[in-house]
């Protein structure tokens, strides 16, 4: 078989499609780039001293492993001297990281997770990174939180590592879904899956049901339905599984469908669920779109949904098509 690698495929993309401009794919290369340095230090574990507690807390309250902050060190670091963009923001910062004036400034807005699924790192299941990319507004001089509070429709591009058995690289630049895999000994990304395509239907749920009890109705009767398998309502039986790493619950989904949920909760009004909608749900949503599924937060398209801060939280519905409508319906009804 013909190995076609991550630079090949983007310059073969923007040759056909004119979708992947040099300055984007300089991007797309730094930010794998990082990734693989990241995929490096998860599989050193113990033996590079990358586990544990920071001892840190980030803005939102979470105490920050020292993986946490590493990666979102090295995303940093990596990004910076390119010339490709304006400002970075990050789950692990408070407010948003302008590019150093030292360095030409670009025309593309970056934002990571740097480290999903932090509760799964010292107990050696799958985690990953995320990343969403967006264009700085036309004009803009020095870059300011204001300038990211753009719906996930405008995203440009987005994708996500997984740090796992195999260390993938599953990418969009609006023009379907690809997914790399790390060749570790070559040290290069080689093309793997060809626009992955989720089916619409599924038997398979994922959900943190040990939050049953605070879900409001509509969340309630759907699991409930689920549940009831073959002599309920559905009249089937479906399966559960629960990773707690958004990263790899969605790459399950990409490669067989499913559906994932963390909806809002009684528990606190305030707070609308708890994965963040910059740089985890609409970077998800859109790559969840361009393979066929949907993506809403139980009342409208997540990618039209109007940021209106950099942290803010959403809930999230992702997966085969015909269940997040379901359970976006019962939202409705
Ligand atoms: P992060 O590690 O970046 O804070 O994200 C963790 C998220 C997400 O990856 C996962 O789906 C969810 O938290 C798990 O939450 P529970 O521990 O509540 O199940
Ligand atoms: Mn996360
Ligand atoms: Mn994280």
């Amino acid at each position: 078989m013909k190995r076609v690698s991550l630079t090949q495929y983007l310059v073969e993309e923007q040759r056909l499609n004119n979708s992947i401009p040099a300055e984007l794919r300089l991007l797309i290369e730094v930010v794998a780039r990082a990734c693989k340095t990241i995929s490096h230090a998860v599989g050193k574990g113990a033996l590079g001293e990358v586990l544990g507690s920071a001892g840190s807390e980030n803005i939102q309250g979470e105490v920050q492993k020292k993986l946490d902050i590493l990666s979102n060190e090295i995303l940093l670091e990596a990004n910076e001297w390119g010339g490709h963009l304006a400002a970075m923001a990050s789950e692990e910062m408070e407010t948003i990281h302008p590019i150093p004036n030292r360095y030409p400034m670009g025309e593309y807005m970056l934002l990571f997770d740097p480290l999903d699924g932090s509760s799964n790192i010292d107990v050696n299941v799958s985690i990953g990174t995320i990343f969403s990319v967006l264009k700085a507004p036309e004009g803009m001089a020095a870059p300011t939180e204001q300038d990211f509070l753009q719906p996930g429709s405008k995203q440009v591009a987005a994708g996500y590592a997984v740090y796992g058995p195999q260390t993938v690289l599953v990418l969009t630049t609006g023009n379907g879904v690809n997914c790399f895999t790390l060749d570790r000994e070559m040290g290069s990304w080689v093309l793997t899956q060809r626009n992955m395509q989720i089916p619409a239907d599924t038997k398979e749920f994922a959900i943190n049901t040990s939050n049953s009890r605070h879900w409001y109705p509509p969340v309630t009767r759907y699991v409930d339905e689920m549940l009831a398998g073959v002599t309920g309502p559905r009249q089937k039986d479906f399966n559960m599984r629960w990773i707690a790493s958004m990263v790899t619950d969605v790459h399950r989904i990409l490669c067989r469908g499913g559906i994932f949920m963390y909806p809002a909760d009684k528990r606190d009004t305030e707070k609308p669920g708890k994965l963040r909608l910059m740089y985890e749900a609409n970077p998800m949503s859109f790559i969840v779109e361009q393979a066929g599924g949907a993506s809403t937060d139980g009342k409208q398209r997540m990618l039209d949904v109007q940021p209106t801060a950099l942290h803010q939280r959403v809930a999230v519905f992702l997966g085969s098509k015909n269940e997040v409508e379901r359970v976006t319906r019962y939202h409705q009804e």
